[in-house]
């Protein structure tokens, strides 16, 4: 009878055994590989940071999901929940230096104390992908690109995911129009964010509790959420001179986007606001079409950030793409690179006598790049080419003491069984037949 696990990982938490790393590793590959094709350079900084970089700057939803506590010297410290107030924080007075735009991206592992669900975890991997130093719309569509390519590289076409966009200026707009009053609209972005999640009684509420709007200008910003499309807020709002001019700029955006070649992948949708306190301009979220999974992927602009935690004024925008969700996405859509054991090369040695040699060509291949297994002790022959398979081998190189007199091995090709002779010499010059003397 087998013993009860003792030990096991945290709720949230997860191991990572080859074939689940094996999946991490692909998405990190896609990632480098087009963040670079962009320019963007890869940084990182500190797991634990100061507790108020983030009470300050993320926003009430991320400060309820802090891992904080006292650290020895009495200090308040918190693993981090996002990466971006430390982008801002090293980049703070490092920025007036470099030149712009800054393209920087990271994957930093982040911590947010969430309760653990599909999809959610108490620590993710996040790509962060931030342009700093351009205000346009041509850096926030540059980034989206960003997002969108590797989601293509990976597998994913328009027909699989969609980009939601909007603009905070635009819905800044529309509730200044509602009557919510200007030190209330952060609170406000934060209570319509939830409108798919709360449902409309509760979200009536709090925009009466806590922006202070009565119930028929509670439902007036609800209406606007009933039809999100562009053509609607233009219908019901276009002849306001500030929505007029915030719809200006997410039209010019949803034009980039066309040029650049993704088109397709775009839906404007009031509803995206985020959740995060500090963005300021276009905002977006990348969702899977069918709506089975929670969101792939979020950013937008942050124009302010920088500056409030200390450094010079600098327009940003980015994104964080976490790799729980892709990656269901993935072995949902059987696009999940299959896991395999592999080596290049097993040494099989015919009697004992010859595994010295064997150890001595490992090395020897070894020293050229090539990986290689061979028994760590007595095997039958029929053992050693069981292990080999299991082991992945590519190529099996045999020895055996005809051979050897002629100054060969035998190589098999695993994958269709053919065999060979090549002189020892050809793999690897150094061992000369003399040495099998001494084998
Ligand atoms: P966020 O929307 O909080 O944004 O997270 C971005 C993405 O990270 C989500 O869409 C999701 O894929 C993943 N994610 C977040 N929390 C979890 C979790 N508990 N478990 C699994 N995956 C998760 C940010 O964090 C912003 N700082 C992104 C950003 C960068 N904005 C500008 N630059």
């Amino acid at each position: 009878m087998s013993k009860a696990q003792k030990f096991k990982a945290l709720r949230g938490f997860r191991d990572f055994p080859p074939e689940d790393l094996g999946l991490r590793e692909h998405l990190f590959t896609v990632w480098r590989r087009v963040a670079r094709r962009y320019g963007f350079q890869e940084y990182d900084g500190p797991p634990l940071e100061e507790l108020a970089l983030y009470t300050e700057k993320s926003g009430d939803e991320i400060v309820g999901q802090l891992y904080n506590f006292q650290d020895k010297g009495g200090r308040e410290v918190a693993l981090r929940p996002e990466m971006t107030p430390s982008l801002a924080r090293i980049l703070s007075h490092r920025s007036r230096s470099l030149p712009k735009p800054i393209r920087w991206y990271s994957i930093p592992q982040l911590f947010r104390y969430e309760r653990a669900q599909r999809g959610r975890l108490r620590e993710h991997f996040q790509w962060n992908v931030d342009l700093m130093g351009e205000e346009g719309v041509e850096a926030d569509a540059e980034v989206l690109a960003v997002a969108l390519d590797a989601l293509r590289e990976l597998g994913l076409e328009a027909e699989d995911i969609r980009a939601r966009v909007s603009d905070r200026r635009l819905l800044a707009a529309l509730l200044r129009s509602a009557g919510v009053p200007e030190d209330r609209l952060v609170t406000a972005y934060t209570i319509v964010d939830k409108v798919e999640r709360e449902g409309r009684d509760r979200i009536l509420d709090r925009l009466e509790k806590e922006v202070g709007l009565d119930r028929e200008a509670g439902e007036q910003i609800l209406s606007l959420f009933d039809s999100p499309g562009l053509d609607g807020v233009r219908a019901a709002y276009g002849s306001d001179p500030e929505v007029q001019g915030a719809l200006r700029e997410v039209e010019a955006f949803m034009t980039v986007m066309e040029e650049l070649g993704l088109g397709d992948f775009l839906e404007f949708d009031l509803t995206i606001v985020r959740g995060l306190a500090y963005y300021t301009g276009i905002v977006f979220e990348i969702f899977d079409r069918k709506g089975e999974f929670r969101a792939i992927c979020g950013g937008g602009r942050y124009d302010a950030l920088l500056e409030r935690v200390g450094g010079d004024p600098l327009p940003a925008v980015g994104f964080g793409m976490g790799d729980v969700v892709v990656g269901e996405i993935l072995k949902e859509r059987k696009l999940a690179p299959e896991y395999a054991r592999e080596v290049d090369v097993f040494i099989v040695s015919i009697g004992d006598e010859l595994r010295p040699l064997a150890r001595r060509l490992a090395r020897s291949l070894r020293d050229r790049g090539r990986s290689v297994t061979t028994p760590l002790r007595s095997l039958s022959v029929r053992k050693q080419f069981q292990a080999a398979s299991a082991e992945g081998a590519r190529e099996v190189l045999v020895l055996g003491p005809e051979e050897l007199a002629r100054g060969a091995v035998v190589v098999r090709t695993m994958t269709d069984g053919t065999e060979r002779e090549v002189p020892l010499r050809e793999l690897a010059p150094e061992l000369q037949v003399p040495d099998l003397a001494g084998a």
